[in-house]
């Protein structure tokens, strides 16, 4: 069976056709990144505009890599997301079901970032402890089986994302602030500065970076009245981006002991951090697993496999 993945809950149209015998058959991403560059972030109402623009040629063009004229079922993005992002995406998506009379799967947007692993040549077994992290949310979820969640953190503020993001505004960087205040932090000295490690040291396996965001504002707003910001950038983002990693590699571990979870997937759109990526392979005991990079942050593959592992899954 192939299934024809779309995901459109933010600022990039992703589709792709996953098989479920062959894998992966296709993948396009459109980003509109310099649509929103100039405003410092995502502008909802140009983000639907150009979902709209963007997703039938994209579909046609995948359909023909593919080498298939429809698919067998489709899946889509439902939520959570931009509503007028996801509604382009639905709408087209429940219009070609009925068109070409196939099923028609809504997919969790998380459960696709949960799920990208999948497509790699090794995934991961159930169970598994995901660690969740994106522009929206932050999670520590343990993965029993397909649909089988239990959520044993998130962020009681800001997502770790949200924060880099914020972070990178902060320190002068553009959008999207994540992978440029992460290449910032490599030429810098992550011990330089103090930061909070914000609930590492409670039991609760949940998370805040409000207090992280802070004090990295008194520090630049420092830096800036006594003229040292700029030669303290890279040492600032350096040691934000240590303790945000510092951080989540804590918690997750902290989580993997007390379920007894041996697999810990990383995924999201923060799982792109190379720094990220090193500490929890480092200090963890058991396997990890990871999306290829592209795969981190949002795409139509990861619907694609979600909606098709969701339509033959036996239970
Ligand atoms: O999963 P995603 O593409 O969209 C959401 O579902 O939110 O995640 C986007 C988030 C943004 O906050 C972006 O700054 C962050 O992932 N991000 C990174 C990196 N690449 C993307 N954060 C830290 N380091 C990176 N290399
Ligand atoms: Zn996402």
């Amino acid at each position: 069976m192939n299934v024809l993945g779309i995901e459109t809950s933010c600022d990039e149209t992703g589709v792709a056709v996953y098989d479920t015998e062959l894998g992966l058959l296709a993948d396009a991403l459109h980003s509109q990144v310099d649509l929103h560059a100039m405003y410092g972030g995502v502008v909802p109402e140009i983000a639907s505009r150009d979902h709209i623009r963007c997703l039938l040629p994209l579909i046609e063009q995948v359909l023909g890599d593919a080498g298939i004229d429809r698919p067998d079922a489709i899946a889509y993005t439902a939520g959570p997301g931009l509503i007028g992002a996801l509604m382009v995406g639905g709408g087209l998506a429940n219009g070609l079901g009925l068109a070409w009379g196939c099923p028609v799967v809504p997919v969790h947007h998380m459960e696709g970032h949960l799920l990208a692993p999948m497509l790699e040549d090794e995934p991961p077994a159930y169970p598994f402890l995901a660690l969740l992290v994106s522009g929206g949310h932050t999670m520590l979820i343990a993965v029993r089986g397909l649909g089988d969640y239990d959520l044993l953190g998130t962020t009681l503020d800001d997502a770790v994302g949200e924060a880099f993001d914020k972070t990178a505004i902060l320190l002068g960087l553009g959008y999207p602030g994540g992978p440029a205040l992460a290449a910032l932090a490599e030429e810098g000295d992550d011990a330089a500065f103090k930061l909070p490690r914000p609930m590492l040291h409670r039991p609760s396996l949940d998370f805040s970076f409000s207090g992280l965001k802070t004090a990295v504002m008194l520090l630049v707003s420092k830096a800036r009245d006594d003229g040292s910001f700029i030669g303290q950038r890279a040492d600032i983002a350096a040691s934000f981006q240590r303790a945000a990693v510092d951080t989540l590699v804590g918690k997750a571990l902290q989580a993997a002991k007390r379920e007894g979870l041996e697999r810990i997937v990383v995924a999201g759109g923060v799982g792109a951090n190379k720094l990220l990526r090193k500490e929890v392979a480092e200090r963890f005991d058991g396997q990890v697993y990871y999306p290829r990079m592209a795969f981190c942050t949002d795409n139509g593959a990861m619907i694609a496999v979600a909606g098709a592992l969701r339509l033959t899954d036996a239970h």
